[in-house]
């Protein structure tokens, strides 16, 4: 099979263009309406990618990788995403190029432009991404800044409605950093519905910014955000369980304090008995096997990480025919 994008995700008549602007740089952006489609979308994908069905609606689309941070599912979710659509991918590190030796963003990104339909970055700051968005002609699509990462966490949402049938309603429990994977979950519950209890130490809390406006979205979804100290009530009755590394990429000088406020944190045996006993355990990975998550309960029957892993490539093909799928392609 072939065509447009418009056979997976249905344009809306009254606007040619994606409905959450140019770029993907956090959850907070997207529309909830919006969210369900891509969430509609990505299980489409996944069914027409089961039946062998071939779909390649980006024929000539060229989407570049821009990584400041090593990745593996991101990064080859992507490639092989934009590759299955019918386009192609370029990664590019950002020690090789110019940038490394001082050409600026606001060049790189105009000339990038130029060559290519789409860029993914990942990168330290937040604003770094932005800057990258705002002088770039061509969608940005975050691929992790150390404030969100919400590719991955768009992705768990297809995870969670596969295993629960439904996200309004449920209850997640984080455990552990209060980090970029964390804010982005508090964006996309407050989104959908969900609610949130994260059970993190002082000085690890998620970012008060994110936390404020998602307050204010989770006010008309009727969702509830909670903030603990205490482990056992973030994860109490949770539908589902989700934990994430302690030392996130870019924090290694902080090791020995980050293991040792963190550890009363590790998402273990006895801290899952405090959730439903249908529960999901849910980590976006890599893990670190002994310190945030046992080895039973990462490798166990309630954990979902390879389907959440999985569900990257199929939520991000989605995102990419949102962002790109509209523009005219090169050469037709
Ligand atoms: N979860 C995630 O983003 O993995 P990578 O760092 O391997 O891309
Ligand atoms: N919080 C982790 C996520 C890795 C995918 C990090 O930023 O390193």
């Amino acid at each position: 099979m072939s065509g447009r994008s418009s056979r997976v995700i249905p344009r809306r008549s009254h606007s040619s263009g994606p409905a959450f602007g140019k770029d993907l740089l956090t959850v907070g952006a997207i529309p909830r309406s919006e969210i369900v489609r891509l969430l509609r979308a990505a299980a489409r994908l996944k069914t027409m990618q089961r039946q062998g069905v071939s779909y390649q609606p980006l024929l000539g689309t060229t989407l570049g990788l821009l990584f400041e941070k090593p990745s593996t599912r991101t990064r080859v979710s992507f490639e092989a995403g934009i590759n299955q659509l019918g386009g192609q991918s370029l990664f590019l590190s950002a020690t090789d190029i110019q940038l490394s030796r001082g050409e600026s963003i606001a060049d790189t990104a105009r000339m990038l432009s130029l060559y290519m339909d789409g860029l993914v970055i990942r990168t330290y700051d937040h604003a770094i991404a932005e800057e990258w968005a705002r002088h770039a002609t061509i969608p940005v699509i975050n691929g992790l800044t150390d404030l969100c990462h919400p590719c991955q966490v768009l992705s768990d949402l297809l995870t969670i409605s596969e295993k629960k049938g439904s996200l309004k309603g449920l209850k997640i429990g984080y455990v552990g950093d209060g980090n970029n994977v964390a804010n982005s979950l508090i964006e996309a519950t407050a989104k959908v519905g969900m609610s949130i209890s994260l059970g993190c130490p002082s000085g690890y809390e998620p970012d008060q910014r994110i936390l404020d406006l998602a307050r204010e979205e989770a006010a008309l979804t009727r969702a509830t955000i909670e903030i603990t100290e205490n482990p056992h009530v973030a994860v109490k009755e949770a539908d589902v369980v989700y934990t994430d590394v302690w030392i996130s990429m870019g924090r290694e000088r902080e090791q020995s304090r980050r293991l040792k406020a963190l550890a009363p944190y590790q998402l273990n045996e006895r801290l899952l008995s405090r959730a439903r006993r249908d529960a999901i355990v849910m980590h976006c990975l890599p893990a670190h096997r002994g310190q945030e998550i046992t080895a039973g309960v990462l490798d166990g029957p309630q954990s979902v990480v390879v389907e959440q892993a999985e569900n990257r490539l199929h939520m991000q093909k989605a995102i990419l025919l949102e962002l790109l799928g509209g523009k005219k392609v090169k050469g037709k």
